[in-house]
């Protein structure tokens, strides 16, 4: 091997910057950690016109993917142009060449990651994906080395940085989703796609390489129940926060009896747990392990250099194994590939909850007790009841917040009370967690 580690890196955007910038400023400690200099040697884009702020040797840009595929000197390579495809043929091509493979690229992991796990597994080439989850926190490392000892009981929190940062100025500002939501994207916290972000899909693929992770089972992402922020309105919000919680949209996963449980939907929970307090666009994932207890791994979940932080490191991992000549140490999957096992999905109407629920009714005699009827009818307990002066003529809120129930007898009671005349319009309900 040479006396230096070589990197290539595809794509030159927020992440890819970042990662440059790293590279370059922090390039003596780097060396030192790795024993040999990790060197850039290409950076390909279809762009390598606009500048990103930082200098770069015009020798180093290449619009052709294959002066990095193709380079027999290149030892990793570094895909950051997000999406399937080209990104699963450009890292299937590195990892048939041995080449070690660094990505963020979690949609991919999501949906494809059986494929591009087996491929790492029979090249027994590496593959660092830390960037794919909670952008900067080391969440995987943790995953698959420092919680190895563990059985894993849940995993619960924030995992997706837009989400937050557009609830949290929602709070704070009273202000409506969209422009929020354009503030996310110019910070380069949003996914190129930003629907991806608000519909929750993009939590649920962070959910979905946790869990194969933490469990030894793949998980396809239709699995994974999934509602995003749309529906939260300031209205909600505000109701909330009388009642004592704080909304927050929440990947959660649970494993009890060997069968699992995935969620992504927005949550309220109480304001003064650790949970609430996460701001803007950092993240925090809540595990619970047998021997560990509680832990809570808390950063910056997205945006160019905390995002960055976790492609540098896998960098440095790789190089380091590259030069001890070790490769495929820790298996990308944390679970030996042979020992892996599909587990059971528990169905959503099958899952328990605490619910939040804004009913708009006329406000007429005996409205609340026709709906604490169908509730209770459904089996479920009503912990309290919030209602509002009415404004003469108009529909006026209801809020209820439930005890423990099951979601099946939700849903129903739910079919049920819309159908009411007296509701003017579908009630919204949002599911609770860290309390009871
Ligand atoms: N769009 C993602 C987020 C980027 O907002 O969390 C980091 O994965």
């Amino acid at each position: 091997m040479d006396q230096v580690v070589k990197v290539g890196l595809i794509g030159f955007g927020t992440v890819g910057t970042g990662v440059v910038k790293i590279l370059q400023d922090n390039a003596d400690v780097i060396a030192r950690r790795v024993g040999r200099k990790v060197v850039l040697d290409k950076i390909a884009d279809l762009d390598i016109a606009t500048s990103r702020g930082i200098t770069v040797p015009s020798e180093m840009l290449t619009t052709q993917v294959n002066d990095i595929l193709d380079n027999p000197d290149i030892d990793i390579v570094v895909e950051l142009i997000g999406g399937h495809e080209p990104a699963k043929r450009f890292i299937l091509q590195a990892l048939s060449q041995k080449k070690g493979v660094v990505t963020a690229n979690k949609a991919l992991l999501a949906d494809h990651g059986e494929e591009i796990f087996e491929a790492a597994f029979k090249t027994q080439a590496d593959l660092g994906f830390e960037a794919s989850v909670g952008g900067g926190i080391p969440i995987i490392r943790s995953l698959t080395e420092g919680l190895a000892g563990n059985r894993l009981t849940s995993i619960m929190g924030i995992m997706n940085g837009t989400s937050n940062y557009i609830l949290t100025r929602m709070t704070q500002e009273g202000r409506d989703f969209s422009d929020i939501l354009q503030e996310a994207s110019r910070e380069g916290y949003a996914e190129a796609d930003p629907t991806l972000d608000v519909e929750g899909i993009d939590a649920a693929h962070k959910l979905v390489i946790m869990v194969n992770l933490a469990y030894g089972t793949p998980l396809p992402m239709s699995a994974v129940y999934t509602e995003g922020i749309a529906k939260i309105s300031t209205v909600d919000m505000t109701f909330a926060q009388e009642l004592g919680f704080t909304i927050k949209l929440l990947g959660i996963a649970k494993c009890q009896d060997q069968v699992i449980e995935a969620r992504v939907h927005p949550t309220l929970v109480p304001t003064e747990s650790p949970i609430a307090q996460v701001h803007g666009v950092y993240n925090a994932i809540h595990l619970v392990g047998d021997a560990v207890g509680d832990i809570v791994l808390y950063g910056q979940g997205a945006g160019s250099l905390p995002t960055a932080s976790a492609v540098v490191g896998d960098i440095i991992d790789l190089a380091r194994n590259r030069i001890q000549e070790s490769f495929s140490r820790v298996p990308a999957t944390s679970f030996q590939w042979e020992s892996r096992q599909p587990l059971a999905i528990k169905p959503m109407a099958d899952i328990e909850s605490r619910y939040y629920l804004r009913c708009m009714v006329k406000d007429e005699p005996s409205v609340l007790s026709t709906i604490s009827g169908i509730l209770g009818k459904h089996g479920i307990s009503i912990s309290s009841v919030l209602q509002k002066e009415r404004k003469q003529g108009q529909p006026v809120p209801l809020v209820i917040v439930t005890h423990r129930s099951l979601e099946r007898g939700m849903q129903s009671a739910l079919h049920d009370i819309n159908s009411l005349p007296i509701i003017s319009e579908p009630t919204v309900f949002i599911r609770m967690e860290g309390t009871e």
